[in-house]
């Protein structure tokens, strides 16, 4: 079930709407949609912040190869299309969310670029269609109460909630 991925140093943000940081940086208010979908870098390192690159920073420091940045950019635009419709049914506006990736080699050596990472309200924006209610971990940055329910919820819609798992989501337990 589990693949060994080497990891790509660049963390991969798209987004439908502003919000987050994007408000923030441009002093845009959070909601306003964009025209298009905006794909952004960013270099994942602790230490320096997590700073916004270029594909020219990307190759020129050698993180990834021209190559691998076509094959992230194009999935990353894959993706935003899939969950799109997918959130959409179920009541859901993507407003962003964000990606990571990893080569991985076959038994002939051959490379390719594959998520290595986890999809979920944890690393999307998930906004009620009608109320525009938060139900991602934005609940969790501004203190906000109900995260535990806003996550079933979402896991409700999507049908993925299991009926017969405990209701006590405080720790985590083994199901089957
Ligand atoms: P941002 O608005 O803070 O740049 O975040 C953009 C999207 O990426 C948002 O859906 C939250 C997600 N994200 C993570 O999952 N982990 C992170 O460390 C950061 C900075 C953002």
């Amino acid at each position: 079930l589990v693949r060994e991925a080497e990891i790509i140093p660049v963390r991969i943000a798209v987004r439908n709407m502003v919000a987050g940081s994007m408000a923030k940086r441009f002093g845009v208010e959070e909601g306003t949609p964009l025209p298009r979908s905006i794909v952004e870098y960013y270099w994942k390192n602790d230490e320096f912040n997590d700073p916004m690159v270029t594909e020219e920073h990307i190759t020129a420091f050698g993180w990834a190869a021209p190559q691998d940045i076509d094959d992230m950019l194009a999935l990353s635009l894959r993706i935003n299309d899939y969950l799109c419709g997918l959130f959409y049914s179920a009541g859901l506006k993507l407003v962003d969310f964000k990606l990571e990736f990893g080569r991985s080699y076959d038994e002939n050596g051959e490379m390719r670029i594959i998520i290595a990472d986890e999809i979920s309200p944890d690393t999307c924006r998930l906004w009620d269609v009608e109320t525009l209610k938060k139900l991602d971990k934005d609940r969790f940055r501004h203190d906000m109460d109900d995260i535990a329910e806003a996550y079933q919820e979402v896991a409700r819609r999507l049908g993925v909630l299991p009926t017969n798992g405990p209701d006590d989501v405080s720790e985590t337990k083994i199901m089957q």
